[in-house]
């Protein structure tokens, strides 16, 4: 028997007790007559203790044991002269009375303990060592239960579990698909998924009624910390049901989660129109932990004799709280960090309050001290804030003080860690125009029902008309990231060609693209709507780590794409290229 309890499990009332353990060699101390072990699995750390005076012979085997040896152990537990309060198992150790090396290891590139030495790249590639360190395992145990507690409510709740395809034709969800080229079919290539999009859809024509999955997507993007190239996604549908329906469903699910894994309880969430999220935070998803909500100033700013103001299409400010203590050199460098081109502004102009009522601005020159106090009633500026004004063009001014506005709230510490604000952002735009491209691209995706009411506008409207249009989409954002995104379909053929139609596709495109499922919708299909959580992202908000998801991935990518351990992506041998008769498309590059 390899143990009789695990390394988590024992404590002082195990006193006496006659007890094996199994595990990893962690840490080894060695003071002459007596040998200290941390022996570690999955549940903890218990300490093993060899004493040369009762067994030379073990102690000296204790003594030749390295790092991340795995062994097993039997002994008896008893009371620790010594006791450490900071683990579970703290009070007791084991008086070793036999040694048996399971395994041999190499010293460890890096240190398996909570904070290692190894860089990024380093345990990237040694990931399953990586992943022996308790923080990393607890963010696969934290992603675990809260996909176990998904499925029984979502179970509970009637969803029915079906699994859909890998292997696919492509979907357009605004991403690159991944495409895998077909043997049998010569020249032929299947897509992964994006989503499983069309088919929860024609599940629904099928009568399933109430669907979930929990289900890898695979999107060839460019990588962001919140962006993996294949990530899960916590996928539904649901038959005969209105947007408020669906709305009610999720926001029980996300209640459901936060309070059986967290225990954090909500009221009813929040809701705010696409619109709104823009004019007071310039960003569809906005960090709702603070306020700073946007304050347009054209009317008291512009026509003052300050150029910069009186050229463009909006003057837009935030109130930082608090804020007026920052120092010159503070101030110089929030400037300069509007200015990176990752950001794009060619200034900001700040006005500090100060504690006697009076303003100090950069534009003091064009703003006297009743101007500035028009600004700051405007913006309900106190004593001792500061206020951030920005101008230009209406969507880059808002885009821009957005990102200040989120760079502003981490200064002042008020994105704070383990508060979560849950936001419902409602009656997302159908289509938005690129002109780029001079097309219309579906906001969400090409399945999304106009509203209601702009169902007729949007058989027979001209061009303006269409980028008024409103959709039944809604996305759900904690804590300024974008959690899930959903909406009412169109389950009408005739309506899906129009949009296919107004997304530039041709007839033969779109039938060739989505003929299976407009086919689908002549046979009956039900009104239906969805909505898809990205999993990932979840975890790593309801876990503190703001949006950042690499850390709940058991194996992720690097930032170019890249499985640096297996040292995926890798050229295929010749036959196999053409065995798939891709040897004329791809020049192998071979090292
Ligand atoms: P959408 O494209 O909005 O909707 O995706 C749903 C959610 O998936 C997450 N997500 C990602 N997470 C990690 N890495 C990525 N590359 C990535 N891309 C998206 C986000 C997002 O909110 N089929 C629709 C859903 C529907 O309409 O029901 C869809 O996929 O959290």
């Amino acid at each position: 028997m390899y143990r009789t309890h695990t390394c988590g499990e024992l404590r002082q009332e195990h006193t006496g007790k006659e007890i094996t353990l199994s595990g990893w060699v962690q840490k080894k101390r060695d003071f002459g007559g007596m040998t200290f072990i941390d022996l570690r699995d999955r549940y903890g750390i218990t300490q093993l203790v060899f004493n040369m005076d009762d067994d030379a012979d073990l102690c000296g085997n204790a003594r030749k044991l390295g790092r991340e040896f795995v062994i097993s152990v039997t002994g008896k537990v008893r009371e620790r002269s010594n006791k450490n309060p900071n683990i579970p198992t703290g009070n007791i150790e084991i008086e070793t009375s036999s040694l048996s090396i399971l395994n041999e290891s190499k010293v460890p590139p890096f240190t398996i303990e909570d904070e290692s030495d190894g860089g990024d790249d380093l345990r990237m590639a040694y990931r399953y060592l990586d992943l022996r360190r308790k923080p990393v395992q607890q963010n696969l145990i934290f992603r675990s239960r809260l996909a176990i507690e998904a499925r029984k409510h979502l179970a509970d709740e009637g969803f029915i579990e079906v699994e859909t395809p890998n292997l696919i034709k492509s979907t357009p969800e605004g991403a690159r698909d991944f495409v895998v080229p077909s043997r049998m079919n010569p020249g032929q290539f299947y897509a992964l998924p994006q989503s499983p999009q069309t088919f929860k859809q024609l599940l629904m024509v099928s009568g399933l009624d109430k669907y979930f999955q929990i289900v890898k997507c695979f999107r060839d993007e460019d990588l962001r910390a919140d962006r993996q190239p294949e990530f899960t996604q916590i996928d539904c549908e649901m038959s005969f049901v209105t947007q408020e329906e669906i709305l009610n469903t999720f926001e029980r699910l996300t209640k459901h989660m936060f309070k059986s894994v967290l225990n954090v309880e909500f009221g009813d969430f929040p809701r705010m129109t696409y619109d709104d999220a823009m004019r007071l935070y310039g960003n569809d998803k906005p960090d709702t932990r603070f306020n700073m909500q946007f304050v347009e100033l054209n009317d008291v700013a512009q026509q003052k004799g300050f150029k910069v103001f009186d050229s463009v299409e909006m003057v837009v400010g935030v109130c930082a709280p608090g804020a007026a203590s920052f120092t010159r050199k503070e101030l110089d460098k929030l400037v300069k960090w509007v200015q990176r081109p990752q950001i794009g502004a060619k200034g900001l102009v700040y006005v500090k309050c100060n504690e006697d009522g009076t303003f100090k601005s950069t534009v003091d020159k064009f703003f006297d001290q009743d101007a500035l106090k028009s600004w700051a009633d405007k913006m309900e500026a106190k004593p001792g804030d500061l206020m951030l004004v920005m101008a230009g063009e209406t969507e880059k001014a808002r885009k821009q003080l957005s990102e200040l506005r989120l760079h502003v709230g981490e200064l002042l510490g008020l994105r704070t860690r383990g508060v979560f604000k849950p936001l419902w952002v409602v009656d997302f735009p159908l289509l938005e125009w690129d002109e780029e491209s001079e097309r219309f691209h579906a906001m969400h995706h090409p399945f999304t029902s106009p509203k209601k009411e702009d169902l007729d506008r949007m058989l027979t409207g001209d061009h303006e008309t269409m980028k008024a249009l409103r959709a039944d989409a809604y996305d759900l954002v904690i804590n300024g990231v974008e959690i899930g995104g959903g909406s009412i379909r169109i389950h009408d053929r005739a309506l899906q060609s129009r949009n296919f139609d107004l997304l530039g596709f041709t007839k033969e495109e779109a039938e060739a693209q989505f003929g299976f499922l407009m086919g689908a919708f002549e046979y009956g299909a039900p009104p239906h709507g969805g909505i898809a959580f990205g999993f990932d992202r979840l975890c790593s908000i309801m876990a503190g780590a703001e949006g950042k998801i690499r850390d709940f991935i058991a194996f992720p990518k690097n930032n170019q794409g890249r499985d640096v351990m297996i040292d995926a992506p890798a050229p295929v041998a010749q036959d196999q290229l053409e065995e798939l008769s891709l040897n004329l498309a791809v020049k192998q590059e071979v090292d």
